[in-house]
């Protein structure tokens, strides 16, 4: 995980303009959303999926950049004040703090397309896969997935989801992100019989989900500190999350289930999925 992280550091400081470039303070806040902190889950999905097909490095690298940034991005307009309001982020102010929040706009309307500008590179090589890696990252960032699973979210404060509505947001508002990593990640490679690219899917979908009930966990168990954003803002803010619904306790024993359904996908892959499964391990068991 540390090879993968510190690659990634490097790459995206690389595939983000400089510190220096007009506009400069634009460009600086651009590079404090984005580098130095985040777990960089959806890079190393990317990667790990990427070892399945035979993935060269240097066109995982791109593509866990593209999807890195939407999610940057996501996250810098999630802590605005009309939408979380959240003051810490990765353990230091959010961008609007640090910043402003014109600016902290300005950070999403720009980390977006250049996350598409990096599909269109020729290191990716082949126009018809790049074609497909457009549709996907982009469907999976819209309205029919992150985006709009953040419109369910901001529509649901204040009035109880029931279990199909609360997943639904879930699936797109972090799991569509997640599932566009491993399909990505999986692209770089060679192509997978049909019957591994759905199992592929199976897993990326049941680790999306469970990528946000465990965040729904963490928010009412880890502290501030631990987790470098605020603790307790759901309960606080009435958000319709997994605890909220069924409980800490039920919601733990689903993440268990999500797990194991995850764990079940890569069954066909053996050995070659090695990675993904200490991911899974990873995303269910973190504490941050
Ligand atoms: C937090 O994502 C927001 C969600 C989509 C749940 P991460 O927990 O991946 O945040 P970083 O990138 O590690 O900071
Ligand atoms: C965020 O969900 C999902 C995004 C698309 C950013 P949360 O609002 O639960 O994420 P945190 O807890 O602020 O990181
Ligand atoms: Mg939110
Ligand atoms: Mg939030
Ligand atoms: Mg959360």
């Amino acid at each position: 995980m540390q090879a993968v992280q510190s690659r990634m550091e490097t790459a995206l400081s690389r595939l983000l303009p400089s510190a220096d470039a007009i506009p400069a303070r634009l460009h600086q806040a651009m590079r404090y959303a984005t580098l130095g902190g985040g777990k960089r889950v959806r890079p190393l999905l990317a990667f790990a999926a990427g070892e399945i097909t035979g993935a060269p490095s240097e066109r995982l690298e791109i593509v866990a950049s593209a999807v890195e940034m939407i999610h940057a991005y996501s996250l810098v307009h999630d802590d605005l004040p009309c939408m979380d309001d959240d003051v810490l982020r990765r353990g230091r102010p959010t961008c609007h703090v640090e910043y402003d929040e014109p600016t902290a706009l300005l950070v999403g309307d720009s980390l977006q397309p250049l996350a598409f500008e990096l599909l269109t590179r020729t290191e990716l090589g082949n126009p018809a896969q790049q074609l497909e890696m457009v549709r996907l990252l982009a469907h999976a960032s819209g309205s029919l997935g992150m985006a709009g699973g953040q419109a369910i979210d901001l529509g649901a404060v204040g009035r109880p989801l029931d279990l199909p509505e609360l997943e639904l947001m879930h699936a797109l508002k972090t799991g569509a992100l997640i599932r566009a990593a491993v399909q990505l990640g999986s692209l770089c490679g060679n192509a997978l019989p049909d019957a591994e690219q759905a199992a592929l899917d199976r897993f990326a979908k049941r680790a999306g989900l469970l990528f946000q009930v465990v965040d729904d966990i963490l928010d009412c168990t880890a502290s501030t500190a631990t987790l470098g954003k605020t603790a307790g803002k759901d309960a606080a803010a009435d958000k319709p999350t997994y605890v909220a619904l069924m409980g800490l306790e039920r919601a733990r024993d689903f993440a268990d289930e999500l797990n194991a359904q995850a764990l079940d996908a890569l069954h066909v892959f053996g050995d070659r999925a090695q990675r993904l499964k200490e991911l899974t391990l990873f995303i269910t068991h973190r504490k941050f």
